[in-house]
């Protein structure tokens, strides 16, 4: 398995896909698992750092709007991707006229500036159920920054999810995240936290990008 996950990471075919049009760059193996999360979970709020062309948060308004609930608020400090040509603005192949659009709301900024912070708080204090996802700057300092801004605001039986812990050799090594300094270790830090439990059973599929990054809070 590990082979066959730095293989898969080397090839970039990953880079490639999209949703409903617009570049979405994950592991369909957790996307899956993350529908069924959000089936089984029902957020009000999903908050995403780390928008990059938006793909991953229309994909998550996309499972909100087929369960009928919730919005999708997502920051990136480099909003010019948004309006690539495979990106979330005027992309070529979009679905312009998908409904699920309107479930997102886009921020510029850092994910962990002050402001920032206080706006994703603000929507979260006004909703009843928060899963947060962390897929933005992938190195320890900034994850543990997110972990201590976003953690609290997930809702007992939600999940915190902590993305691309296969980063810095686990198995996947890929530059610029050395070895020693990537999510997973910032989740060795973060952990144990009381809070939350890491969930194996959203691993079963075997082929993962966040290995002990699916925390459902207890
Ligand atoms: C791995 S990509 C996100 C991929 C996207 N979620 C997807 O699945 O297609 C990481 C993104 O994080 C952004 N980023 C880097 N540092 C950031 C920060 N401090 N705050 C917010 N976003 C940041 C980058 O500009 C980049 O677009």
């Amino acid at each position: 398995m590990d082979t066959f996950q730095r293989a898969f990471y080397k090839s970039k075919v990953w880079r490639r896909r999209t949703w409903l049009g617009v570049a979405c760059h994950q592991n369909p193996m957790d996307m899956w698992m993350i529908q069924e999360i959000i089936q089984e979970t029902r957020p009000d709020l999903i908050i995403e750092t780390g928008t990059r062309h938006g793909g991953s948060a229309l994909y998550y308004a996309t499972m909100l709007g087929l369960v009928g609930n919730g919005r999708v608020a997502t920051v990136d400090v480099k909003p010019e991707h948004l309006a690539g040509p495979s990106g979330w603005i005027d992309g070529e192949g979009m679905a312009v006229d998908s409904p699920y659009f309107d479930r997102v709301d886009t921020m510029t900024g850092s994910s962990v500036d002050p402001a920032v912070v206080a706006q994703m708080r603000e929507k979260a204090q006004a909703v009843e159920r928060v899963m947060v996802i962390l897929d933005s700057d992938h190195s320890k300092q900034h994850v543990l920054a997110e972990l201590a801004a976003y953690a609290d605001l997930v809702t007992p039986g939600c999940y915190l999810i902590v993305q691309d812990t296969n980063l810095s050799g686990h198995p996947v090594q890929a530059g610029p995240w050395e070895p020693g300094d990537g999510p997973w270790e910032a989740l060795e830090e973060f952990l144990p936290d009381q809070r939350f439990e890491v969930d194996r059973s959203k691993e079963e599929l075997m082929f993962t990008w966040f290995p002990g990054g699916y925390l459902r809070r207890v």
